[in-house]
Protein backbone atom coordinates (compact mmCIF):
# COMPACT_ATOMS: atom_id res chain seq x y z
CA UNK A 1 0.00 0.00 0.00
CA UNK A 2 1.33 3.43 -0.89
CA UNK A 3 1.08 6.21 1.76
CA UNK A 4 3.62 7.00 4.71
CA UNK A 5 6.61 4.82 5.45
CA UNK A 6 5.75 4.84 9.02
CA UNK A 7 2.59 6.48 11.04
CA UNK A 8 3.46 7.24 14.34
CA UNK A 9 1.08 6.82 17.04
CA UNK A 10 0.90 7.75 20.58
CA UNK A 11 0.41 9.82 23.95
CA UNK A 12 1.54 13.73 23.43
CA UNK A 13 5.03 14.03 24.76
CA UNK A 14 5.97 10.66 24.34
CA UNK A 15 8.35 12.43 21.59
CA UNK A 16 6.55 12.00 18.53
CA UNK A 17 7.62 15.21 17.12
CA UNK A 18 11.47 14.62 17.74
CA UNK A 19 11.74 11.19 17.26
CA UNK A 20 9.70 11.51 13.94
CA UNK A 21 12.15 13.95 12.31
CA UNK A 22 15.07 12.14 13.55
CA UNK A 23 13.86 9.07 11.43
CA UNK A 24 13.35 10.98 8.53
CA UNK A 25 16.67 12.22 8.53
CA UNK A 26 17.84 8.49 8.52
CA UNK A 27 15.38 7.12 5.99
CA UNK A 28 16.54 10.16 3.80
CA UNK A 29 12.45 11.31 3.77
CA UNK A 30 9.94 14.12 4.87
CA UNK A 31 8.41 14.56 8.27
CA UNK A 32 4.92 15.57 8.35
CA UNK A 33 3.00 15.96 11.57
CA UNK A 34 -1.24 16.38 11.31
CA UNK A 35 -1.12 18.58 14.83
CA UNK A 36 1.08 21.07 12.47
CA UNK A 37 -1.39 20.65 9.47
CA UNK A 38 -4.39 22.20 11.70
CA UNK A 39 -2.28 25.01 12.71
CA UNK A 40 -1.43 25.88 9.66
CA UNK A 41 -4.47 26.10 8.01
CA UNK A 42 -6.66 27.22 11.12
CA UNK A 43 -3.96 29.84 11.61
CA UNK A 44 -4.15 29.29 15.29
CA UNK A 45 -2.88 27.20 17.98
CA UNK A 46 -4.19 23.72 19.25
CA UNK A 47 -5.25 25.41 22.58
CA UNK A 48 -6.74 28.17 20.82
CA UNK A 49 -9.09 25.55 18.48
CA UNK A 50 -9.58 23.73 21.72
CA UNK A 51 -10.82 26.48 23.44
CA UNK A 52 -12.64 28.79 21.05
CA UNK A 53 -14.67 26.27 19.06
CA UNK A 54 -14.30 22.88 21.67
CA UNK A 55 -12.67 19.23 20.97
CA UNK A 56 -15.85 18.15 18.42
CA UNK A 57 -14.55 20.85 16.20
CA UNK A 58 -10.89 19.81 16.61
CA UNK A 59 -11.83 16.34 16.00
CA UNK A 60 -13.47 16.68 12.99
CA UNK A 61 -10.54 18.47 11.71
CA UNK A 62 -8.27 15.83 12.79
CA UNK A 63 -10.10 13.16 10.89
CA UNK A 64 -9.69 15.17 7.59
CA UNK A 65 -5.93 16.02 8.00
CA UNK A 66 -4.70 12.24 8.74
CA UNK A 67 -6.86 10.96 5.55
CA UNK A 68 -5.60 13.51 3.33
CA UNK A 69 -1.80 13.07 4.65
CA UNK A 70 -2.34 8.87 4.47
CA UNK A 71 -3.41 9.81 0.89
CA UNK A 72 -0.72 12.17 -0.10
CA UNK A 73 2.35 11.84 2.19
CA UNK A 74 4.79 9.51 1.75
CA UNK A 75 6.88 10.32 4.92
CA UNK A 76 7.27 9.59 8.46
CA UNK A 77 3.60 11.13 9.56
CA UNK A 78 3.07 11.85 13.35
CA UNK A 79 -0.64 12.03 14.47
CA UNK A 80 -1.81 13.73 17.38
CA UNK A 81 -2.33 11.86 20.40
CA UNK A 82 -5.93 11.35 20.38
CA UNK A 83 -6.41 10.84 16.49
CA UNK A 84 -7.11 7.65 17.17
CA UNK A 85 -9.93 7.68 18.77
CA UNK A 86 -12.15 8.20 15.33
CA UNK A 87 -13.14 4.81 14.25
CA UNK A 88 -12.38 5.87 10.78
CA UNK A 89 -9.19 6.45 11.34
CA UNK A 90 -8.73 3.69 12.99
CA UNK A 91 -9.96 1.42 9.67
CA UNK A 92 -7.75 3.90 7.69
CA UNK A 93 -4.93 2.94 9.50
CA UNK A 94 -5.13 -0.82 8.89
CA UNK A 95 -2.64 -1.75 6.17
CA UNK A 96 0.04 0.60 6.97
CA UNK A 97 2.86 0.34 9.22
CA UNK A 98 2.39 2.11 12.34
CA UNK A 99 4.34 2.39 15.45
CA UNK A 100 3.01 2.88 18.80
CA UNK A 101 5.57 4.97 21.03
CA UNK A 102 4.87 4.26 24.47
CA UNK A 103 5.47 5.43 28.09
CA UNK A 104 3.93 5.13 31.41
CA UNK A 105 1.89 6.84 33.66
CA UNK A 106 5.23 8.51 35.79
CA UNK A 107 7.21 9.04 32.77
CA UNK A 108 3.97 10.65 30.96
CA UNK A 109 3.89 13.04 34.55
CA UNK A 110 7.13 13.59 34.54
CA UNK A 111 8.02 14.52 30.67
CA UNK A 112 4.74 16.55 30.42
CA UNK A 113 4.91 18.06 33.87
CA UNK A 114 2.43 20.94 34.47
CA UNK A 115 2.23 22.01 31.34
CA UNK A 116 -1.09 23.85 30.51
CA UNK A 117 -0.20 24.53 26.91
CA UNK A 118 -1.81 20.65 26.33
CA UNK A 119 -5.32 21.70 26.91
CA UNK A 120 -6.12 17.75 27.98
CA UNK A 121 -3.79 17.94 30.79
CA UNK A 122 -4.65 21.66 32.58
CA UNK A 123 -6.58 19.98 35.93
CA UNK A 124 -4.93 17.55 37.42
CA UNK A 125 -2.04 15.74 35.22
CA UNK A 126 -1.67 12.55 37.06
CA UNK A 127 -5.12 11.65 37.49
CA UNK A 128 -5.78 13.09 33.72
CA UNK A 129 -2.81 10.75 32.89
CA UNK A 130 -3.99 7.38 34.01
CA UNK A 131 -7.91 8.25 32.68
CA UNK A 132 -6.38 9.26 29.19
CA UNK A 133 -4.02 5.85 28.97
CA UNK A 134 -6.72 3.62 30.19
CA UNK A 135 -8.84 4.94 27.63
CA UNK A 136 -6.98 4.50 24.93
CA UNK A 137 -3.86 2.34 25.35
CA UNK A 138 -5.98 -0.63 23.26
CA UNK A 139 -6.67 1.72 20.83
CA UNK A 140 -3.10 2.38 19.80
CA UNK A 141 -2.39 -0.82 20.52
CA UNK A 142 -5.49 -2.24 17.73
CA UNK A 143 -4.06 0.23 14.99
CA UNK A 144 -0.35 -0.53 15.95
CA UNK A 145 1.93 -3.25 13.51
CA UNK A 146 4.58 -2.81 16.23
CA UNK A 147 5.46 -1.10 19.58
CA UNK A 148 7.85 0.79 21.23
CA UNK A 149 8.64 1.59 25.31
CA UNK A 150 10.42 4.96 25.16
CA UNK A 151 10.33 4.94 28.69
CA UNK A 152 13.91 5.76 30.15
CA UNK A 153 15.42 6.29 26.44
CA UNK A 154 16.86 9.26 24.66
CA UNK A 155 15.19 10.01 21.11
CA UNK A 156 18.10 8.61 19.43
CA UNK A 157 17.54 5.21 21.32
CA UNK A 158 13.64 5.40 20.30
CA UNK A 159 14.57 6.12 17.14
CA UNK A 160 17.09 2.73 16.69
CA UNK A 161 14.44 0.88 18.24
CA UNK A 162 12.20 1.90 15.41
CA UNK A 163 14.26 1.03 12.95
CA UNK A 164 14.79 -2.21 14.75
CA UNK A 165 11.32 -3.02 13.89
CA UNK A 166 11.56 -2.76 10.32
C1 LIG B 1 -4.19 15.52 21.90
C2 LIG B 1 -2.86 15.48 21.55
C3 LIG B 1 -2.16 16.63 20.92
C4 LIG B 1 -3.16 17.50 20.16
C5 LIG B 1 -4.30 17.88 21.05
C6 LIG B 1 -5.06 16.68 21.60
C7 LIG B 1 -4.80 14.34 22.55
O1 LIG B 1 -1.20 16.14 20.02
O2 LIG B 1 -3.61 16.86 19.01
O3 LIG B 1 -3.79 18.68 22.09
O4 LIG B 1 -6.03 14.20 22.54
O5 LIG B 1 -4.05 13.48 23.06
P1 LIG B 1 0.26 15.58 20.43
O6 LIG B 1 0.09 14.14 20.76
O7 LIG B 1 1.06 15.77 19.19
O8 LIG B 1 0.75 16.42 21.57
Amino acid sequence: MSGPLVVLVGPMGVGKSTVGRLLAGRLGTGYRDTDDDIVAAEGRSISDIFVDEGEPYFRALEKEAVARALADFDGVLSLGGGAILDADTRRLLAGHRVVYLSMDVEEAVRRTGLNVARPLLAVNPRRQWRELMEARRHLYEEVATAQVATDGRSPEEVTEAVLEQW
